[in-house]
């Protein structure tokens, strides 16, 4: 049985008392909902403030990011060690650091070991942007970055991927329900082709891409869909808090 996840992605939003009403405003809805991991994903500014917020709650915290090294002279990167103090996860390759600031996929393999071997549970996001799937080359960009970003990585049981097409990413369309499940086995049979497929039994996979709290339900309907990376709606008490609800019910 993998546990399904809720995750939200705060990016670059959110001025300190914004962000701690937010995780105010979540504690009080969803801490008490069982059966689904919660994680919010504050800015690295606001990480131990909403650290303190969610003390002794069931939501736990996340990174945006990560650098792969530690104790080195890397001025404004943030090491895997240094997160590991303060946070449970980290995302890594979000489409934004990909396409915005040229994150490469050994970029995000050496994201991910570092993490991993710091003890912190790296997101890895992966996906195709419209281009890639307008030209037909879906399936190869994630083979690609699903088996780069797990090159010579020792994954342990309940590894999380997002699969997040980058055209549905803040736009408002999200993928369908019949693509985001096609794309997420394409990169479930990757990791059995690695890993055996005991190991990719384990590992969930999110979607993520203009989730909101009434698409949530299709896609908690599928069995290989565990759960959503979300943004946008991330950002409200009540959207956020509905979807971790509704996934919630849909699992249970
Ligand atoms: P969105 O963002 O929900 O606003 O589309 C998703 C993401 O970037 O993880």
């Amino acid at each position: 049985m993998r546990t399904p996840i809720i995750a939200g992605n705060w990016k670059c939003n959110m001025r300190l008392d914004t962000a701690f009403e937010l995780a105010a405003g979540l504690k009080e809805r969803i801490d008490g909902i069982e059966g689904v991991e919660k994680i919010v994903c504050p800015a690295f500014v606001h990480i131990p403030s909403i650290e303190v917020a969610l003390t002794m709650t069931s939501i736990k915290v996340g990174a945006q990011d990560v650098h792969w090294e530690d104790d080195v002279a890397a001025t404004g990167e943030i090491g895997a060690a240094q997160l590991e103090e303060l946070v449970d996860y980290v995302i890594i390759g979000h489409s934004e650091r990909r396409h915005k600031f040229g994150e490469t996929d050994d970029a995000v393999n050496r994201k991910v070991k570092a993490s991993l071997e710091a003890g912190l549970q790296p997101i890895m996001c992966v996906g195709e942007t419209l281009e890639e799937r307008q030209s037909g080359k879906t399936d190869q960009v994630l083979v690609r970055q699903t088996t780069h970003g797990l090159r010579d990585v020792a994954m342990p049981d309940g590894f999380i991927i997002a699969y997040e097409p980058v055209w549905a990413i803040g736009t408002g369309t999200a993928a369908t329900v019949a693509d985001a499940d096609q794309a997420i086995s394409l990169i479930r049979r990757e990791v059995a082709d690695i890993y055996g497929e005991a190991a990719a039994g384990t590992v969930r996979i999110l979607y993520g891409g203009s989730v909101t709290p009434e698409n949530i339900t299709e896609f908690m309907a599928v069995d290989g869909i565990d759960g959503a990376l979300v943004g946008g709606a991330s950002l409200k008490v009540d959207a956020f808090s509905r979807i971790v609800e509704e996934a919630a019910r849909v699992r249970s």
